[in-house]
């Protein structure tokens, strides 16, 4: 047979086609969403508090059911029953805001190991995967410490390697760095860098503008107005969407916008993000800052 030319775009890992959800009694919170997570990305979710990022990321790891629309697993329509499930949860595996609603056997190890074993996984695999995931998100010295006596950084580690051990294609984190100082958000950021360059696609809610510019390749913005997606850089410099969701102008871009308007920086030249970035750019600008 002669192989087809045409180059099949990849299948996301799962999918909203025009998803409809409203709590009970109450308004929609999201209406004809479509929204895909494509293998390999790094995406940052974001909007407005109470603007429905919670409730989308539960649309797509299955905790609650689209009102209207569907969900697809890999192309092929979610079934709500126990297999289908299972099935959804062993691709994509969300961490919950606060680690006190996901944490609650008596060790992190025990904790950690509770989706694996679930799965009726053998002994000796749910060892090997509790191992990878405390050694992924950097607690291993942790395994059999009692979560209510860890740190609330800590704590989110700790749910976070039990989502890891499930070994998801997709691991999508609910404000994961919200409560971190900056050396826990650090340490945090440092685990996602390990988890991606080993394969794993990674979905994050959050608030902060500089984080997502820095860390995601795409972004999705909810407003008013619906769900937004495209590249983060293009969509975190569009004012009309930040301020649909009431969203600030990340630094990088506020920066970018000074350079070029100073003719410093060329319209479709990358540009710095984080001022580690900047000192960069600053080092090999071909145009000196100051002339004499
Ligand atoms: N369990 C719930 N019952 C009823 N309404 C809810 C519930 N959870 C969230 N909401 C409402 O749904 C909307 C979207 O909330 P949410 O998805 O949590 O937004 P975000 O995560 O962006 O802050 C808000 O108006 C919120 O008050
Ligand atoms: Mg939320």
């Amino acid at each position: 047979m002669i192989p087809t030319k045409v180059p099949s775009l990849p299948v996301p890992v799962v999918r909203l086609v025009g998803a409809g959800f409203a709590y009970e009694d109450g308004p929609a919170v999201l209406s004809g969403v479509d929204f895909a997570v494509a293998e390999g990305r790094a995406v940052a979710l974001l909007g407005r508090n109470g603007g429905g990022k919670t409730t989308l990321l539960r649309l797509l790891s299955g905790g609650l059911r689209c009102g209207s629309g569907s969900l697809l697993l890999d192309g092929a329509e979610v079934a709500y029953d126990r297999k289908g499930l299972t099935r959804l949860r062993t691709s994509v595996q969300l961490v919950v805001q606060d680690p006190d609603d996901q944490l609650f056997a008596a060790s992190v190890g025990q904790d950690v190991s509770f989706g694996p074993t679930n799965l009726g996984l053998p002994e000796e695999e749910v060892r090997l995967r509790v191992a990878e995931a405390l050694e992924a998100l950097d607690i291993t010295a942790l395994a059999d410490r009692p979560t209510h006596l860890l740190s609330y950084g800590q704590r989110k580690r700790a749910a976070i390697a039990g989502a890891v051990a499930m070994r998801p294609r997709v691991l999508m984190m609910d404000e994961p760095t919200a409560g971190l100082d900056p050396h826990g958000q650090e340490r945090l950021l440092d685990a996602l860098r390990r988890l991606r360059e080993a394969g794993t696609t990674v979905l994050m809610a959050t608030h902060d503008v500089d984080l997502a510019l820095r860390w995601a390749d795409e972004a999705a913005v909810l407003s008013p107005a619906g769900l937004r997606t495209g590249p983060v850089a293009e969509l975190l410099a569009d004012d009309a969407l930040l301020d649909a969701a009431r969203l600030r102008r990340p630094w990088g871009t506020a920066v970018a916008r000074l350079l070029r308007a100073r003719g410093l920086l060329d319209a479709g030249a990358p540009e710095p993000r984080t001022p580690e970035d900047l000192d960069v750019w600053l080092g090999s600008a071909a145009t000196p800052l100051v002339t004499e």
